[in-house]
């Protein structure tokens, strides 16, 4: 625990200065000492689970066409590395490689599901059942979690909390969706996740979640300010793509 946050998180990785979602972005978190790591996870055509944040592959590597139409050995095939530091190439990671990553480093992952509505469930599912396989879906205490499933849709929360009872799940969104209560529980997630640019609107959202038994994790926290602000409201996880910059700004 630093100052009044409990832990800083890796958005997609050290982002800021490597390439998202690649191994180099997750291994510079690491040393930088993030917490834990967040991660967008895609599913590609024959199935499998990538760290990926857009539905297409043009911003992050020299590919062309969508996720969801490639297979993983297309997507192998591609650089997602040299876009950022011209001159490194990097494979697509998978979600077994990050796991393998995050448990070998003793750091929490939150995976956030992307589409889900559009796929019927299947990234939950198989995202649920890649937990399984990895032992990482036993019930037990929720700050201990190794994983942590966060998505905006509200389907997606209640299908993790329905379906894997010891991982729990965060609901996304902007304050205002979230400060009620309501909308968390609905879904029965055990955490919100709205975006610090809705919280400097609506600060007295983490005082309400935390009355309601909710933990706040708060994205993407890049400015000092922004880190003083979750600091004071006792943010319990804040996502940031600057962890080593933020955890010298929390021991200021
Ligand atoms: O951690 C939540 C945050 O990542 C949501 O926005 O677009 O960066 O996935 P996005
Ligand atoms: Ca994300």
């Amino acid at each position: 625990m630093v100052g009044g946050v409990a832990g800083i998180v890796a958005h997609r990785g050290a982002s800021g200065e490597f390439p998202e979602h690649t191994m180099s972005a997750f291994e510079a978190a690491i040393a930088e000492g993030a917490d834990a790591i967040e991660c967008d996870v895609r599913l590609t055509k024959d199935q499998h689970l990538v760290c990926l944040h857009d539905r297409t592959v043009e911003r992050t590597s020299d590919g062309t066409g969508a996720v969801s139409e490639l297979d993983l050995a297309d997507l192998q095939a591609m650089d997602f590395g040299s876009w950022k530091r011209p001159g490194h190439p990097e494979p697509v990671v998978t979600l077994d490689e990050l796991i393998d990553l995050a448990r070998a480093s003793e750091r929490k992952l939150f995976v956030e599901t992307k589409h889900p509505v559009r796929f019927g469930g299947m990234v939950e599912q198989k995202l649920l059942a890649t937990l399984q396989r990895h032992g990482l879906s036993r019930p037990g205490e929720l700050q201990d979690a190794p994983v942590v499933v966060i998505s905006f849709s509200g389907s997606a929360v209640w299908r993790v909390r329905r379906n894997a009872p010891g991982v729990p799940a965060v609901l996304l969104g902007e304050a205002s969706r979230l400060l009620g209560g309501g909308a968390a529980t609905a879904v029965r997630a055990q955490g919100i996740g709205p975006s610090v640019d809705s919280l400097r609107e609506r600060p007295d959202t983490v005082a309400k979640a935390r009355a309601a038994g909710r933990f706040t994790y708060c994205w993407t926290v890049d400015s000092e300010a922004d880190v003083a602000l979750c600091n004071g409201l006792g943010v319990e996880w804040i996502a940031t793509n600057h962890p080593a910059r933020t955890r010298s700004w929390l021991r200021g």
